[in-house]
C-alpha cells in the first residue's frame, strides 16, 4: 500500500526560553546558536534533507527574526558579492527558503503544543504533516526525519522519533504503552505525557519528531487541558490510536536536548567536534582549560 507523501513540516516556534534567560530575553530560543547555526535553521536542514517542500512556523510576538532569518537579504548579499566573498555568500544563501515555501503563523497565547499545532490546521489542511521540535537537535549520518520517512512508507498511520530513557527520567516525556517492538519499529496503543516513574507503561520516549495524519486536527479542537494546564500534544494520540495505527521509530543518531543549558553545551562539542576546521582546536581548547582554577 502506497501513503500519501509528506511534504509539509510544522515548526512550533512560540515558546518562551525561560530556562535560557538572559539570553532569550530579547532573542527567540530557536535563534539560539549550536557552533554557527541557529537550532531553527538545523531543523529546517533536516526536513529539507527529508523531503519537505513547505515549511509552517507557529510564531509569537517577538519571534519576527526567525522570518528575517529565512528571507533574503539583499543589502548583505550584495555586499558579499561586491567584494567577492563567494564562501560566504554560499552560506547565506543556504539558509533561504524559497519564494512561497515558508508561511509564519502565530500562537497568540501560549496554550501549549497541542494549541500551536492546531493554529497550523488551515496552512496544513487535510493531508500528513511532519511536526519538529528545534531543541530537540539530533546528530544523524542520515537525517532523523528521514528515517521516519522510509517507516512511515512501510507502516503509514502516525509516526514519532522514540528513544529509550531511564526509569527516572520518564516524567520529561511522552511515554508509549507498547503492544508490539521488533527493535526498531515500536507500535503503540496508548501514549501518556509525563508520567510519574511509578505509572508510566514503559521507558520508551518520543522525541520531537513526528509524522502526524490530519485527524489530530479534529481531536485537538476538543481537547481539555492536561499537564500544566495546557493543550497537550500527546493527550490527543490515545483517540488518534483509536483510528488508525501509531508506531515509534529508534532512530539512528544522538539526540540533544537543547532546551536544557546541559544538552546545548553538550551539543556544541559534538557538533564542533565533527567539523574539520573546529575539532582540532575543540580538543587543544578542552586540554588547555580543564583543570584549570579562573576563581
Ligand atoms: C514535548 C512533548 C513530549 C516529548 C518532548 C520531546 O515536551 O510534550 O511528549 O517527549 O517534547 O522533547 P517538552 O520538552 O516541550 O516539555
Amino acid at each position: 500500500m502506497t501513503h500519501p507523501p509528506i511534504r509539509t513540516a510544522v515548526f512550533p516556534v512560540a515558546g518562551l526560553g525561560t530556562r535560557f534567560l538572559p539570553a532569550t530575553k530579547a532573542s527567540p530560543k530557536e535563534m539560539l546558536v549550536v557552533v554557527d547555526k541557529p537550532l531553527i535553521q538545523y531543523a529546517v536542514e533536516e526536513a529539507r534533507d527529508s523531503g519537505i517542500e513547505n515549511f509552517i512556523f507557529v510564531t509569537s510576538h517577538g519571534k519576527e527574526c526567525i522570518e528575517d532569518h529565512f528571507d533574503v537579504n539583499y543589502s548583505l548579499e550584495q555586499m558579499l558579492e561586491q567584494r567577492g566573498k563567494t564562501a560566504e555568500l554560499e552560506i547565506l544563501r543556504s539558509s533561504q527558503l524559497a519564494p512561497g515555501q515558508a508561511a509564519f503563523i502565530r500562537q497568540q497565547v501560549p496554550l501549549g503544543l497541542g494549541h500551536a499545532v492546531w493554529c497550523a490546521r488551515h496552512l496544513v489542511g487535510n493531508q500528513p504533516f511532519a511536526l519538529i521540535l528545534a531543541d530537540d537537535l539530533i546528530l544523524a549520518k542520515q537525517a532523523c526525519l528521514a528515517q521516519m520517512m522510509s517507516a512511515y512508507e512501510q507502516l503509514g498511520g502516525n509516526v514519532v522519533a522514540v528513544m529509550d530513557v531511564a526509569p527516572e527520567h520518564v516524567n520529561r516525556y511522552g511515554i508509549l504503552d507498547v503492544v508490539n517492538d521488533d527493535g526498531v519499529h515500536v507500535q503503540a496503543k496508548g501514549v501518556i505525557e509525563k508520567p510519574a516513574p511509578e505509572q508510566a507503561p514503559s521507558t520508551t520516549a518520543i522525541v520531537g519528531r513526528y509524522i502526524l495524519q490530519p485527524e489530530i486536527f479534529k481531536i485537538l479542537e476538543q481537547q481539555q487541558n492536561g499537564k500544566d494546564g495546557e493543550i497537550q500534544l500527546t493527550d490527543s494520540f490515545p483517540s488518534l490510536i483509536k483510528q488508525m495505527p501509531f508506531h515509534g521509530v529508534r532512530f539512528k543518531g544522538q539526540r540533544f536536548d537543547c532546551g536544557l543549558k546541559e544538552g546545548w553545551l553538550e551539543a556544541n562539542l559534538a557538533f564542533a567536534y565533527t567539523r574539520p576546521d573546529l575539532k582540532d582546536h575543540l580538543l587543544a581548547s578542552i586540554k588547555k582549560h580543564c583543570g584549570l582554577d579562573y576563581h
